[in-house]
């Protein structure tokens, strides 16, 4: 029991010794626990900027494979591909194809960095549909058209084998269908991948965070937007753990919440509800540009905004963080 106080209590001797803080310091940041996210798209030599995400790019599959290489030797936790494919149908297609952008990626990135470096895909269809929606769309009633769940329950499969096949390490559904967890676990253990690994978006929201993400990953809804499948941000927060322990039931293996910092309570309603289990959290592209934007502005100091985002995203109970800025940290975490 506490029952002195001041003066014979004085929290800021915790604070006057650089060492002392040291030794009581708690949140520790370090490069393999911070995933990159990438964009890859067709061509050759091609490093394309992204006007509203300074430093990130569109690479081309040598391109990629450079910033692979790069993520092994900063010691990274992984990278995380999304890919921008050629051509864009109804039911995207490409997602599906063993020629399509991100099962050739994988195997260029797989081949050149072997064991050394976990390769994570994005299962998700936004990016290679053509009217911009995460799944295949069905008319629910006079013109209202939906993401129909369980039709891309079954696309989601076929996409998550070329990607097992092609040799990628962990598969990431951001997709937020019903059911996906289990489709997915299913099959691939049928197929053989029962050794492989999900990190689910369990709790994504339906945010504008997400803004620059669309000129990146060129995903943008062209009508409507994502709320009937992506959550509200204004629901009970325990529907979070209502997602998580589904997707846990269903074989998650990593939870994911995203966006990260205006959700950190979430980040901790799961994390102890849960005991045990990795939580991933992603820093998302808004999250990302408004420092970067402010930064050049000279308004803020990007470094010390970004180290102490980390800190809370950790301190909240991520123990990953998908973070654009994961080659800036490692450097600054290793200089
Ligand atoms: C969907 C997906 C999105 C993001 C990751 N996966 C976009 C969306 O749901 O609209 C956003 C990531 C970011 O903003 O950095 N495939």
């Amino acid at each position: 029991m506490f029952l002195s106080s001041f003066p014979t209590i004085r929290l800021r001797r915790l604070r006057y010794e650089p060492l002392v803080r040291r030794l009581v310091r708690d949140t520790v940041l370090s490069p393999d626990r911070f995933i990159l996210p990438l964009f890859v798209r067709f061509g050759q030599g091609v490093r394309k900027t992204i006007p509203s995400m300074p430093d990130q790019f569109q690479l081309s599959i040598d391109e990629l494979v450079i910033e692979a290489e790069q993520a092994v030797s900063l010691g990274l936790g992984g990278i995380l591909l999304f890919g921008i494919p050629e051509t864009k149908d109804s039911i995207g297609s490409e997602a599906m194809s063993e020629i399509g952008i991100i099962a050739r990626a994988v195997r260029a990135v797989k081949e050149t960095v072997g064991n050394k470096l976990l390769v994570i895909t994005d299962l998700c269809f936004c990016e290679y549909t053509d009217h911009g929606h995460c799944g295949v769309l069905s008319e629910k009633s006079n013109n209202r058209y939906e993401v129909d769940n369980d039709t891309t329950l079954e696309n989601l499969v076929r996409q998550s084998l070329v990607h097992a096949r092609a040799g990628v390490d962990m598969l990431a559904p951001s997709g937020m269908m019903d059911g996906m967890v289990r489709a997915l676990r299913g099959n691939l253990d049928r197929e053989g991948f029962s050794h492989l690994p999900i990190m689910s978006y369990a709790a994504k929201y339906a945010s504008a965070f997400y803004g620059p993400f669309r000129e990146a990953a060129e995903n943008c809804p062209q009508f409507g937007d994502r709320r009937s499948y992506q959550m509200d941000p204004a629901a009970v927060a325990g529907q979070a753990v209502r997602e998580a322990q589904l997707d846990l039931e269903e074989g998650a293996d990593i939870i994911m919440i995203k966006p990260a910092l205006a959700y950190l309570d979430i980040v901790r309603l799961v994390r102890e509800r849960f005991e045990g289990v990795p939580i991933a959290a992603y820093n998302v592209s808004g999250e990302y540009s408004m420092v970067k934007a402010a930064a050049e502005k000279g308004w803020i100091d990007e470094k010390a905004i970004v180290l102490e985002s980390m800190t809370a995203i950790t301190r909240a109970g991520a123990n990953i963080i998908l973070t654009y800025w994961a080659k800036q940290l490692a450097q600054w975490l290793n200089s």
